[in-house]
């Protein structure tokens, strides 16, 4: 509130304008413009801290917090009206020291495991296949599973592909079927690794790049669906070396998706604290946050040399913001405050990935519950919705609809001398004909006054929802947990085929245009 004071104070004077002004135009009659899969506004789930034990999952026996085998109730609740599409599991870097059939069988027969990169607890394999998949059924979403290689077999993964997947009989499907399940789960999408060049196994691209074409030779489609989608562990960030290395030595046929991952952190070695943080460090975390433009843009012209076609996706399967863990917290859960920053965060990335929707396919926020970037937060019997939460549930409305392609005329957001793009855009058309445009203006310090050019496109009414706060600080905690939620947003006046919209400092807006 002090800030906004001084500003407005300087402004007066004469010193600083408090709005600043931008124009974005809607291609609304571009041809050929893409779908936005819905599968870019996926999630993750890792075996890492309270994700999944003490968060989605709380056992069987849990009396105090409603559950479906073992599963939250509210959490459920909230992922389905979120429309969450797709679910990452296991891991991240667990998933290349995971042995899938300790986790399945009766659960106390199941053997123990050592959490070798997350804070070297014992796990006693009670949340397996079985649970992850019926948990995906009952979200309504697509499951994603990262295969081991790092320290797995080809026949192993085989195997559980044949086990989640085959509908006759079969060795798996009997061992499926006599574990409760009769019928297939039809996985999908499956990862082959994860962070191959780190803590997968530090390999090198080019025998990564063999490895793969191995292990996706025996991962059969065994129904035959054409659905089967194979996933390459991806690059870290800016190595494009990574990508090229794969596409050039991988055969499209046998290629669904190529990952890669990119964290909004300001330095590995220092990372900050979650809420408490400068104008310097949100400023150079939007910067990360916006890196992930070019990013995209760089890995896709990669992939563009050898597939033009764009058959295979880019699947960013991890992104999001990463800071120093709550204090008091084990420092191997990752378990951190999510704010309006975050919500920033979300915001531009989810635009990123809806204007770059010819190539980037699929993507995963981390994570989805009580680590990094976490929609929801849970204590004991108490679950909040945070910031980012919020936002993937105003975006979800752009999901399997079609792109509409966006220019972005704005003013800058200045820090000293550097500066970034204030505002940020990305809008679509669903199958019901309604438009929706998702606007963001990053900088805390001004309202920015947005003329919404909407080409020959002739609309009669707008309407949308807003979510901001007084301070890029501020957050949901168990104590407050609605104190930022999503607003009925009446800054937005349609006149003569523009609409003018005055949206406040660091806010995110989403129209719906009719
Ligand atoms: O999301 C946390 C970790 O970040 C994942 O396990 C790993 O893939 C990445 O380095």
């Amino acid at each position: 509130m002090k800030q906004r004071f001084w500003m407005a104070a300087l402004a007066l004077m004469g010193g600083l304008p408090l709005t600043a002004q931008s124009v974005v135009k809607l291609q609304t009659s571009a041809e050929n413009a893409p779908m936005i899969s819905k599968h870019l506004y996926g999630h993750f789930a890792e075996h890492l801290g309270h994700c999944i034990y003490g968060g989605f999952y709380v056992g069987d026996t849990a009396k105090s917090i409603p559950n479906t085998n073992g599963v939250r109730n509210d959490i459920i609740a909230a992922l389905r009206k979120l429309k969450i599409p797709n679910l990452r599991w296991p891991g991240g870097c667990f998933a290349d020291t995971y042995h899938w059939k300790d986790g399945i069988g009766p659960k106390d027969k199941r053997p123990a495991m050592v959490n070798k990169w997350w804070g070297g607890v014992t796990e006693d394999n009670s949340f397996g296949t079985h649970d992850f998949l019926n948990m995906c059924e009952a979200l309504g979403a697509e499951p994603y599973i990262s295969g081991n290689v790092g320290s797995g077999t080809v026949q192993e993964l085989a195997d559980w592909v044949q086990y989640a997947n085959f509908k006759g009989r079969s060795p798996m499907s009997d061992l499926r079927a006599s574990n409760g399940r009769k019928d297939p789960w039809n996985v999908k999408l499956w990862g082959i690794g994860n962070e191959a060049w780190g803590c997968g196994g530090n390999m090198k691209p080019e025998y990564y790049a063999d490895e793969y074409r191995k292990y996706a030779t025996f991962m059969s489609d065994w129904e035959n669906t054409g659905q089967l989608m194979r996933i390459a562990s991806g690059a870290s960030d800016a190595d494009y070396n990574w990508t090229e290395t794969l596409m050039k030595n991988i055969p499209i046929n046998m290629l669904g998706g190529v990952a890669m991952h990119h964290y909004s952190v300001l330095n590995w070695n220092k990372k900050g604290s979650a809420t408490n943080f400068s104008p310097e460090q949100y400023f150079g975390i939007m910067k990360q946050a916006l890196l992930m433009d070019e990013l995209v843009t760089r890995h896709a012209a990669v992939m563009d040399k050898y597939d033009p076609k764009k058959k295979v996706a880019l699947v960013v399967d991890e992104w999001g913001g990463w800071y120093d863990v709550e204090p008091g917290t084990n420092p191997g859960f990752l378990f951190q405050q999510n704010t309006m920053r975050d919500a920033m965060i979300a915001g531009v990335t989810l635009n990123i990935f809806n204007n770059h929707a010819d190539r980037v396919r699929i993507a995963n926020l981390a994570q989805c519950v009580n680590v990094l970037q976490a929609v929801i937060l849970t204590n004991q019997e108490k679950m909040i919705l945070t910031p980012t939460y919020h936002v993937m549930e105003m975006y979800n409305v752009h999901q399997d609809a079609t792109q509409i392609p966006v220019t972005v005329n704005g003013v800058s957001y200045k820090l000293g001398t550097d500066s970034l793009p204030a505002v940020s855009a990305s809008a679509s058309k669903d199958k019901a004909g309604l438009v929706h445009v998702s606007l963001v203006n990053i900088d805390p310090t001004k309202s920015n006054e947005i003329s919404l050019d909407l080409g020959s496109s002739n609309f009669k009414q707008v309407s949308g929802r807003v979510l901001a706060s007084a301070h890029i600080q501020d957050f949901n905690s168990f104590e407050s947990p609605d104190k930022i939620k999503p607003a009925v947003f009446t800054g937005a006046v349609l006149k003569q085929g523009t609409i003018k919209v005055s949206m406040p400092p660091a806010s995110v807006v989403v129209l719906e245009l009719k």
